[in-house]
């Protein structure tokens, strides 16, 4: 699980009880109500086995809710440390196994809690897709463990750790996270594929196979689980391949046109972390920005720089194998990325001026 911050803030700590409960534990309260850290729910109780949660939490997460940083390390090392049977406690299972294995004590081994390390944020995924200079998605993995393998104990101090994020990432089954708020999608800014995308590029690697990734929607009243794929496709569809929304947009000039390139960018940051985004997106990205002539001048006259960022980011998206256009479009794509690309340049604009 990926547990930010705001979501958090926003509402009132619900990403941080749905890690508690999956893991068969809740808040404890001292006698005048104050919260003062985790405790089990009996199994009985619980009528389920506990489930092993490993939780990335961004740098926000970290210096705004320290005690709560601490509860949930709390919650993970009482299961780790409760005497039930091996198929009722998952968290027991594993850090019983990686004790073993690795001659570590308990306290250690169910260290469940991940981030960066002091005053470090993200996990500069997002910069190496926003530079495009990485040949294998396997550097994306490595990038993601070197910054936020720090594990956060009992004790609230990060320690580097980054075996044992391996190891417990190599067991996982799936990758979610929150929808922080209606306003901002998965494919709006570059966090969310920095963050549950570099988690699971990370499992993939480890596990030697991708694993379902997961978007909790609970902004609109219903809760919502969608798969990373649906959630893409709908934010494609109703944002980036709806004239009211880039009409409304491209009315804002030059930012307009930058925040269209974003949203490219930021899809091709998801291709690469998890592979699953559909190739309609980019042909349909393709065809509504960049082979439609009319839009294409006017997101040119707006940025000719974003424009010609967008025609390469597609680009990249093929030559990485995200999509497969036929020969016409692609031909067309490379027509207008050149086109734009001389533009920039400043060739030809005489003469579109004459
Ligand atoms: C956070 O609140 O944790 C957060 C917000 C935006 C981007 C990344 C993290
Ligand atoms: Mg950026």
């Amino acid at each position: 699980m990926v547990l930010w911050g705001t979501d958090n803030l926003k509402r009132e700590g619900g990403p941080i009880a749905q890690a508690l409960a999956l893991m068969g534990t809740r808040a404890r309260f001292d006698s005048f109500g104050r919260l003062a850290g985790a405790e089990l729910i009996p199994l009985e109780e619980l009528g389920r086995p506990r489930i092993d949660v490993m939780m990335t939490v961004s740098g926000i997460f970290r210096d705004l809710l320290p005690l709560q940083t601490k509860l949930l390390a709390e919650a993970a090392y009482l299961a780790a440390m409760a005497d039930e049977p091996a198929d009722r406690n998952f968290i027991r299972l594993h850090a019983q196994a990686y004790a073993a294995q690795n001659d570590v004590d308990m306290e250690t081994a169910a260290l469940r809690v991940f981030s960066n390390a002091d005053g470090a944020y993200g996990s500069n995924v997002n910069n190496l897709i926003e530079s495009g200079a990485w040949t294998d998605e396997q550097e994306l993995a490595e990038t993601f463990v070197k910054r936020k393998s720090f594990a956060y104990g009992r004790e609230g101090k990060p320690v580097a750790q980054e075996a044992l994020m391996k190891s417990i990432l190599a067991e996982t089954d799936l990758a979610y996270q929150n929808l922080d708020s209606v306003e901002v999608g998965v494919t709006t800014v570059d966090h969310y594929f920095d963050t549950l995308g570099g988690i699971s590029r990370t499992v993939a690697g480890a596990k030697g196979e991708a694993v379902p990734v997961y978007i909790g929607d609970q902004t609109s009243g219903d809760a919502k689980v969608r798969t990373l794929e649906e959630q893409v496709s709908l934010e494609t569809r109703t944002r980036m391949l709806n004239p009211k929304w880039y009409d409304a947009l491209l009315e804002h000039g030059y930012e307009g046109v930058r925040q269209i390139e974003t949203h490219v960018t930021n899809t091709l940051g998801w291709s690469a972390t998890t592979g699953q985004v559909d190739g309609w997106v980019y042909k349909q990205l393709t065809e509504t920005f960049m082979l439609d002539e009319e839009l294409r001048d006017r997101m040119a006259a707006l940025n000719p720089t974003a424009s010609a960022k967008l025609a390469n980011r597609l680009l990249e998206a093929h030559e990485r194998n995200y999509w497969t256009p036929d020969e016409e479009t692609l031909e067309a794509l490379r027509r207008a990325g050149e086109e734009l690309e001389d533009k920039l340049e400043g060739i030809g604009v005489e003469e579109v001026a004459a």
